[in-house]
């Protein structure tokens, strides 16, 4: 089988692996029609994701389709379209017996830590497989982006009628949008790339952005748009700790802050009077939970989630090393780029 290899940063290579095993108890093996690409990937092709270890077959936005269920299986069937639940909990610790599978003390992502999906078959947890005959391939790739949005989201739980915004209108950004939206609260989008929040304005239906310049007009930009009250969510999700520690600025009183952004950096603030005056809650972000991703593939079947505007760049798996490089420049209007593992 042949399957996309980086063997250190800055260098893919095609290599020849031998077939995955026959699925043993709760295991399917898959043939991966479809991956998406994400931040992380770019991290680690560039050598600056800490958690990246080489050589790693990446892939961990997966398309797939079911060839074959080892004993026990009832969850899907051959033939099933499917998302993936990237996330190999352990299932035995703290984090896992309470549910929150998301943060397993010692979780494994697909394609980060272990090997994932640029190859033609594997072999997959039944429990990580979301049938989704609906979707098209790479709209099946799509469910984890949004998933982390989706999580991010639950985080702060907005209603309607509250103003939720959103820093960072990258791809993660875009995924927390969506759900922004789906919540009913009304939706800011605030960052530093005009070209960004025009995708935002024309692509996601969002009419209210700004633009950051650093010159405090933002601040007074957002709170003509929230009748002065300032933003009861923000959902910081630009990765960056000048952002982070400057968003809780944007919160009004009693306001919920998410980071679904990650730095290694420090994020420091004073705690009053921001922070106390206002009795904000802090939250963090990571991963996504498993039911998100069917309510995510329902979502998008019952179009209230529209993917086209998503996927801007369609790959074959033969062209990707030349075209990755030019996928890490923010000038290449990549939103996200879908690998075709099939052509
Ligand atoms: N929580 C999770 O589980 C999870 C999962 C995947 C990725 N992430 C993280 O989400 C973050 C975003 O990922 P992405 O792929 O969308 O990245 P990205 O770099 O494509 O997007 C970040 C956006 O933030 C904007 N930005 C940067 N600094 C800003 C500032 N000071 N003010 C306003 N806007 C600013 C940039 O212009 C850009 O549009 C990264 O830190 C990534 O590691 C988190
Ligand atoms: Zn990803
Ligand atoms: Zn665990």
């Amino acid at each position: 089988m042949k399957a996309l290899q980086l063997e250190k940063p800055q260098q893919f290579r095609f290599i020849e692996t031998s077939e995955p095993p026959a699925p043993g108890p709760g295991e399917v093996l898959v043939r991966v029609q479809r991956v998406g690409i994400c931040g992380t990937d770019y991290s680690g092709y560039l050598g600056k994701f800490p958690f990246f270890s080489y050589p790693r077959i990446p892939g961990h936005e997966l398309g797939v389709t079911v060839l074959a269920v080892g004993p026990g299986v009832t969850k899907v069937k051959p033939g099933d379209r499917c998302a993936v639940e990237p996330y190999m909990n352990c299932g035995q610790c703290f984090p896992c017996r309470k549910g929150a599978t998301n943060c397993c003390e010692s979780m494994k992502v697909l394609g980060v830590m272990m090997d994932g999906g640029l190859t033609e078959r594997m072999v997959l947890p039944a429990h990580k497989l979301y049938p989704a005959n609906n979707l098209s391939a790479e709209q099946c790739a799509l469910v984890e982006t949004l998933a982390i949005g989706c999580h991010a989201v639950n985080r702060a739980n907005p209603i309607a009628g509250e103003h939720v915004l959103v820093i960072g209108a990258g791809p993660i950004g875009l995924s927390v949008i969506e759900f922004a939206k789906l919540s009913g609260a009304k939706t800011i989008v605030m960052d530093l790339n005009e070209q960004r929040l025009d995708f935002v304005r024309t692509q996601m239906g969002v009419p209210d952005t700004i633009c950051s310049k650093g010159d405090g007009a933002e601040l007074e930009a957002l709170k003509q748009m929230t009748q002065g009250s300032l933003a009861q969510v923000v959902v910081d999700a630009t990765g960056s700790n000048k952002s982070m520690a400057h968003a809780m600025t944007y919160c009004s009183f009693t306001a919920r802050l998410v980071y679904v952004g990650i730095t290694q950096a420090e994020v420091t603030f004073p705690h009053a009077p921001v922070m106390h005056r206002r009795e904000l809650t802090l939250l963090a972000s990571r991963n996504a939970l498993p039911p998100d991703f069917p309510r995510i593939i329902k979502l998008i079947e019952d179009g209230k989630i529209d993917t086209r505007p998503w996927i801007t760049h369609r790959v074959p798996l033969g062209q990707i090393i030349e075209r990755f490089p030019t996928f890490t420049k923010p000038d290449s209007g990549v939103i996200k780029a879908i690998v075709d593992m099939e052509s």
